[in-house]
């Protein structure tokens, strides 16, 4: 059990490295004996209600073709209500099997090859892959970071200079922002809807995280802050982190726009991929109908995690820059005062630390001198990686200088 809540055990480390997890199967972290807060899923055990419910169904023999029943859509909308008194339009739903491809069928279905598409980096790394990867052009509108409140926003400025100068067909947003944690108010998502409005980008919001936001701030969907009629939107929002299922896979598609409902379905028809899963969508249904207390325990915990792990460097590495998180398990933290390079510091953290982190510069160029922590793990694996990060910190910020070849450190293998 767990001092928040003594109905579940988050403490208790459950090993997954003989498994084919990537944040802790791999042969490198067996090797070189690292300690993972890499990839981004959770180290908690599902929800007891979704592990029943995916028993119950294997007790059936077969698995053969399946319709997915409109209950699945109820207890997701009820679930938005309940969290973050979002009131979904059924009717706009649509599934698929993760949030990327949901992307990628987007930027599909609604541009052309050689449009531009805009993305803010530092950002979770596939927005790159998935426009470069389906022939669209890359448009970068990098957000600005202030060291001093240690936080991020968009450039409003720079990206309306962008709409002019290069009339991208779409954007691609991030709510939460991984890894920034940034947790877009309503009042900064209703100017960027005015501004995609007036220039006619269609935006897609990968509201992936949505679940993980911490005390004093609130979700806005984009459905809450779009002035309808525009250019449209799609917001794509899944189970799978917030339950840690990402290993079933399951996305819900919202498409307010009639349609851009149906060209969007005619691309995922075309690609045969509207069939959900069927472990997948027992999973969802168990998750949305009953997980609400696992979940609050899981974000209680996560949230703690982050207030150590930002207080200790505080007190232990005070010129480790820890970047405000207001949502995500993940932690964003800029090293450049420690006077060491950036090949420097992967250094540090994976052979001196034995971490497997993520570096920043997959994120982005401006991810330079900064690396992602997931802290969505039990308390004794934070408290010893963290622990491992300040000596190793301390020490190496005294280190001369050594010539380290990145492509030695760095695993620049991204899945989250
Ligand atoms: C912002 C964001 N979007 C999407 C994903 C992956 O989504 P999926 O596995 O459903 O494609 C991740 C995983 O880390 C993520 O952080």
């Amino acid at each position: 059990m767990t001092l928040e809540n003594p109905k579940f055990d988050f403490d208790t480390p459950i090993d997954r490295t003989k498994t084919n997890s990537i944040k802790w199967g791999s042969r490198t972290i067996a090797r070189e004996g690292l300690t993972s807060l890499s990839v981004a899923d959770m180290d908690f055990a599902m929800d007891e209600h979704i592990l029943q419910a995916m028993r119950r169904r294997i007790e059936h023999p077969i698995f053969g073709y399946e319709f997915t029943a409109d209950s699945l859509n109820d207890v997701f909308a009820a679930w938005q209500l309940q969290q973050h008194g979002f009131t979904v339009d059924t009717e706009s739903i649509l599934h698929l099997p993760g949030v990327v491809n949901g992307i990628a069928l987007s930027i599909l279905a609604f541009s052309k090859p050689g449009d531009g598409v805009v993305i803010q980096p530092p950002v979770f790394p596939p927005f790159f892959e998935v426009v470069e990867n389906n022939a669209r052009q890359l448009l970068l509108n990098p957000l600005l970071y202030d060291q001093k409140l240690l936080t991020w926003r968009m450039d409003l400025t720079g990206l309306e200079t962008l709409f002019v100068n290069d009339s991208p067909k779409l954007m691609l947003l991030c709510n939460p922002h991984n890894p920034v944690g940034r947790v877009w108010r309503m009042d900064e998502l209703q100017q960027l809807a005015e501004l995609c409005h007036h220039h006619g980008v269609v935006l897609i919001s990968d509201d992936i995280h949505s679940d993980f936001i911490f005390s004093g701030h609130i979700y806005t969907p984009l459905a809450n802050a779009v002035r309808h009629g525009g250019p449209g939107f799609v917001q794509l929002i899944s189970p799978d982190k917030t339950f840690n299922m990402t290993g079933l896979g399951f996305a819900f598609v919202l498409v307010p726009d009639v349609e851009q409902r149906k060209t969007l379905q005619e691309k995922i028809r075309v690609m045969g991929l509207s069939r959900a899963n069927i472990m997948a969508s027992t999973a969802v249904e168990a998750a949305y109908a009953y997980g609400t207390e696992w979940f609050g325990a899981v974000l209680t915990y996560i949230e703690r995690n982050h207030q150590i792990f930002r207080e200790q460097l505080a007190t232990r590495v005070p010129w480790a820059r820890v970047s405000k998180a207001e949502g995500s398990f993940v932690s964003w933290v800029d090293l450049q005062a420690s006077g060491l390079s950036h090949e420097e510091l992967a250094y540090v953290i994976r052979h001196d630390a034995k971490l497997m982190v993520f570096d920043g510069l997959s994120f982005g160029e401006n991810g330079e001198y900064f690396f992602r922590f997931n802290l969505a793990c039990s308390r004794t694996v934070l408290q010893d990686a963290v622990d491992a990060l300040i000596r190793a910190l301390a020490v190496g910020k005294d280190r001369e200088p050594s010539k380290v070849s990145l492509d030695t450190i760095i695993d620049r293998r991204c899945c989250g």
